[in-house]
């Protein structure tokens, strides 16, 4: 007997614990004395115009997609997917080559567009320009010249550095004001610095530190003295360090919203960096923001202003990244459980990687920067994109949840001790959410259970028939007093889960979802009869009548189910490949996306955009194979147009229009038939700078004997190319030195800082002595190297010739670090050491005066042919030899390869390309490829990816490209 009441009595208490009643509480909207209008936010979340928005944006980098035509592309797949705001990082290097010119003009520089694109689709815009930003973006996109050591430190109050960033942020406020909200634009939150989360010495103490404080003080007086009227958010780095929360601290320096950036799966491919800061998690596990947000910002909404999307590949990472890591198993069970978490504001990083063009990038991270995102790098949607879709737009009509009550969670709410369920509630409404997956998240096992649930018409365990499937790594959530659109009809509970709706005036559809094969049910409040509108055998479809309403019982299959129910909701049952094709285009450019705004169309791989004009239905989108294609519109609709051209259709019984686009003529085979051979190209020596007669008279004295710089070099002059004004890319090094019949070098030291990955060659009187190929943990290299069978000139000029590849500079505090020589020192066999006389440098021509603005900053480093214009079109190379890279060279040397081919690609279709390279498995090179003059792929010694995917519009698809590869 005490057994058993011991064991109810245990029970019991789980269950008191984990379902508790919600405390009616008040909060406070904030509005910082700003427009309260446009931008109010309190405990559950943000307010824009005076309406509850559950922000669900994705974060795309301008800069690594340098083609403005086709950030509208970008931007309606993403308005596709059910997002209704953005991200958007500003690089301050990408814009200042100097401290004395900012380039918000030229090309890509000028993305005034951007905001334009987001108003017109309806997108929201978090906008966040630094003055530091990371990205893995070379310094962090701190500008080279300003990590010389000569600002400082950075980040902090120091003079120098403020003017120069007064400078750059105040240059941005006038060029993005205009695009505020306040202003009638799309910027809703503008974000100051990025993850400076060391507001406190100790987060628990509280202890305040003192120059970080003064720092964000100084930002923002500034930008609110430059008329950004927009809340300021920050992006805390992580859980612990608890910065710039005005519920948090009091310092006068916090930020009018919270953020928390967060990546559970690691922000690298390279696990071994994040696993041990995320607290050395399996694959697969979730972790707890609510308690976070509950104790650093409970006044506010809870933000994830960075959350997973994917991650970067670093120089050695598997090719294609690491997707699997996080695919859409991991969206489902992920995006699903920030719900649970109360977050009422995501933004996924990234959403669109873009691309790791020419020298943008920081060591760590190699060609890539698809980031294993939901739209890669060549553009194309994935499957991740798809199921992130299944998300977006059930929380686009899951409007009560933009201010919810986290009531409780554990496993007492299911009937399966693998299973646990949160309960979220709406105060005003009643609606709940109850968001269930396996209580040990990494569960590999497939689970049944069924769920106790609260509604308006009473309590129920659900499904009443049946039971619940959790899939492993999976997470459903289950709506109850959940309305349809502006109407005042209501479903009581749905067992599967809402895909989306659309209220078309005379009749609501609602699309619901499960995997194929799982049984639905749905009791609809007040409706009294259904019928199953579409011819499915097998559909198992029943309904009872209940004293709450109808229960409609269902089996999910490959073909959509279709039901009307007497109320005039209309349910479209669909299986994860259906809703996969579902969209739902809007009408309006309202990011709030309101149900009678929508249509539904179901078949192409993408639909764009919807437009209704008069009878006639407009619809933009993408396919290629043969697709049927369902429409749900307003009954009035007679006449469908696809991309302009008329799209015949029939109604069907239940009121849809069914209509077939046909396979389009041009397929991946006849574009690949079209596509030009590589096979004849020019080539020319790419190294004469090794050379000991090659004239380095203009090349740039480096002859520094102090230095700004922080660490300060072993040997003089200072040999860090950063002072001298080269930031990017290949930096040449020539040291001149005597030797005399008694004192001659016979070996050398040399110590060559190029950050993670980079690597260096070096040369005496042009004979080769030795190289260091990179490491991926080690961002300096060192060599012995012997000068034994170098021929040297008694009483004439010697060089050492050092070439050295960067891979751009550390972000954050690693900024400042050096690129150059730190030792370079010759020996005599008797152990004493020989002076040089003189050194010279060279990197991009113009260094950091820019000669072409358009391709920019990072574009090109100091290599003969990109000192001479050898990559771009229009070069003349007709006195070079023919040549084959595919026959190559051997020896320690570089050839450059040119080679000019036409595209003509059809027009109307949005072929993407790009270029392979396949290398020699034991050769160790390092190549460059450039696209008409667009440094569009590299390769190292520990390079994994040769697969370079190349933008139209850096690719001239009508027309003459030039090609040039570096080897
Ligand atoms: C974040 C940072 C981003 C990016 C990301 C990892 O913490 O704010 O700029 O570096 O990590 O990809």
């Amino acid at each position: 007997m005490k057994f058993f009441t011991l064991v109810i009595y245990l029970l019991l208490q789980l269950a008191t614990r984990s379902i508790r009643p919600a405390i009616a509480q008040s909060w406070p909207v904030h509005d910082n004395g700003l427009n309260k209008v446009v931008s109010g936010r309190d405990h559950y979340s943000l307010i824009v115009n005076g309406e509850r928005v559950f922000v669900w944006s994705g974060e795309l980098h301008l800069w690594r997609i340098p083609v403005p035509e086709l950030w509208q592309d970008i931007l309606e797949k993403i308005k596709a997917a059910g997002f209704n705001g953005i991200g958007l990082y500003e690089l301050w290097g990408w814009h200042a080559p100097n401290n004395e010119t900012l380039d918000f003009e030229t090309g890509a520089h000028d993305f005034a567009t951007i905001f334009d694109i987001a108003k017109v689709l309806g997108l929201y815009v978090v906008y966040r320009p630094g003055p530091h930003s990371n990205a893995e973006a070379t310094g962090g996109g701190f500008p080279g010249w300003l990590t010389t050591g000569e600002y400082g430190p950075l980040r902090d109050d120091d003079p120098r550095y403020t003017a120069a960033w007064e400078r750059y942020s105040g240059a941005v406020a006038e060029y993005v004001r205009p695009h505020l909200i306040t202003n009638g634009g799309p910027v809703i939150l503008w974000q100051i610095e990025n993850e400076y989360g060391v507001q406190w010495l100790d987060p628990d103490a509280k202890v305040p530190n003192e120059t970080a404080i003064a720092y964000m003080e100084q930002l923002q007086n500034h930008h609110r003295a430059w008329e950004i009227d927009v809340p300021f958010m920050g992006n805390n780095p992580n859980m612990w360090t608890r910065s710039w929360s005005k519920d948090y601290g009091n310092t006068g320096a916090e930020v009018d919203l919270y953020g928390l950036d967060h990546y559970p799966a690691c922000w690298t491919c390279n696990l071994e960096i994040c696993l041990p800061v995320n607290g050395a998690v399996e694959p697969y596990t979730v972790f707890d923001y609510y308690t976070h947000f509950q104790q650093v910002s409970p006044t506010q909404p809870s933000f994830l202003m960075e959350f997973q999307g994917g991650s970067y590949n670093p120089w050695d990472g598997p090719a294609g990244g690491c997707g699997e890591l996080m695919d859409s198993i991991w969206v489902n069970m992920f995006y699903r459980h920030n719900l649970a978490e109360k977050v009422s504001a995501v933004n996924i990083y990234m959403l669109m990687g873009g691309t790791n063009w020419g020298n943008l990038g920081f060591p760590e991270v190699g060609t890539s920067y698809d980031y294993s995102s939901p739209i890669h790098e060549n553009r194309l949607i994935s499957e991740k994109y798809n199921e992130g879709k299944l998300f977006g737009l059930f929380m686009r009509v899951a409007r009560d949840f933009a201010k919810v009550e986290r009531i409780g969670n554990g496993t007492a709410y299911t009937t399966n001790a693998e299973v646990m369920a949160t309960e979220l509630r709406n105060p005003d409404t009643g609606a709940r959410f109850y968001i269930t997956r396996h209580d040990y998240s990494p569960s590999t096992e497939k689970s049944q259970f069924r769920l106790r649930i609260s509604t308006e018409s009473g309590n129920f365990l659900v499904p009443q028939q049946g039971s619940l499937t959790l899939d492993s790594i999976s997470s459903k959530t289950i709506v109850t007093d959940f309305r349809i659109g502006a109407t005042n009809k209501k479903i009581a509970y749905s067992k599967v889960e809402i895909l989306t709706v659309s209220d078309l005036g005379e009749r609501q559809v609602v699309v619901l979802w499960a995997p194929r094969g799982e049984d639905g049910e749905i009791l609809l409040r007040g409706a009294t009869s259904a019928k199953v509108a579409s011819d499915n055998a097998g559909a198992e479809t029943s309904f009872t009548v209940t004293e709450h309403g109808l229960i409609a019982n269902f089996k999910i299959q490959e073909r959509n189910i279709v039901i009307d129910i007497d109320n005039g909701v209309q349910l479209v049952v669909v299986d994860r490949d259906s809703g996969y094709q579902i969209w739902a285009p809007t009408l309006t450019a309202d990011p709030q996306a309101w149900e009678n705004k929508t249509v539904l169309v179901h078949g192409p791989y993408l639909v764009r955009s919807a437009a209704i004009d008069g009878d006639s239905l407009a619809l933009r989108g993408d396919w290629s194979n043969e697709t049927a294609v369902e429409i749900w519109a307003p009954s009035d609709i007679r006449e469908v147009t696809f991309n302009g051209d008329k799209l015949a259709t029939e109604r069907s019984a239940y009121g849809s229009l069914i209509g077939l686009l046909p396979a389009t003529q041009v397929t991946v085979d006849t574009i690949a038939a079209q596509l030009p051979s590589l096979g004849s190209w020019k080539v020319a020596n790419g190294l004469p700078e090794s050379a000991l007669e090659y004239d380095d008279s203009r090349w740039t004295d480096a002859n520094h004997m102090t230095t700004p710089n922080f660490s300060p070099p072993d040997t003089y002059p200072v040999l860090y190319a950063d002072e001298y004004g080269y930031q990017a890319g290949n930096l040449l090094w020539r040291g001149h030195f005597n030797v005399t019949e008694d004192k001659r070098p016979s070996s050398a030291y040399l110590r060559v800082i190029g950050g993670l990955a980079s690597g260096f060659s070096a040369y005496v009187n042009g004979h080769f002595v030795g190289t260091w190929l990179g490491s991926i943990s080690n961002k300096t290299g060192e060599l012995k190297v012997s000068l034994e069978d170098v021929q040297f000139n008694v009483g004439a000029d010697n060089v050492l010739f050092i070439i050295q590849d960067t891979t751009g500079k550390d972000q954050r505090e690693g900024a400042p670090d050096p690129r150059g020589i730190l030792n370079a020192s010759l020996f005599a066999s008797d152990g004493s050491s020989l002076n040089f006389t003189s050194w010279k440098l060279t990197g991009n021509a113009g260094g950091n005066h820019l000669i072409e603005p358009v391709r920019g900053t990072w574009n090109e480093g100091g290599l003969h042919a990109e000192r001479l214009g050898w990559h771009l079109p229009g070069f003349d190379d007709s006195d070079w030899e023919d040549g084959l890279p595919s026959e190559g060279f051997k020896g320690a040397d570089a050839r450059f390869y040119r080679t000019v081919v036409s595209l003509d690609m059809p027009r109307g279709f949005d072929v993407h390309l790009g270029f392979e390279l396949n290398r020699l498995p034991h050769a160790k090179l390092r190549a460059q490829l450039y696209v008409n003059g667009y440094m569009f792929g590299k390769i190292i010694p520990i390079s994994n990816e040769f697969s370079f995917p190349v933008f139209p519009g850096i690719l001239n698809y009508h027309g003459e490209n030039t090609i040039g590869l570096s080897i």
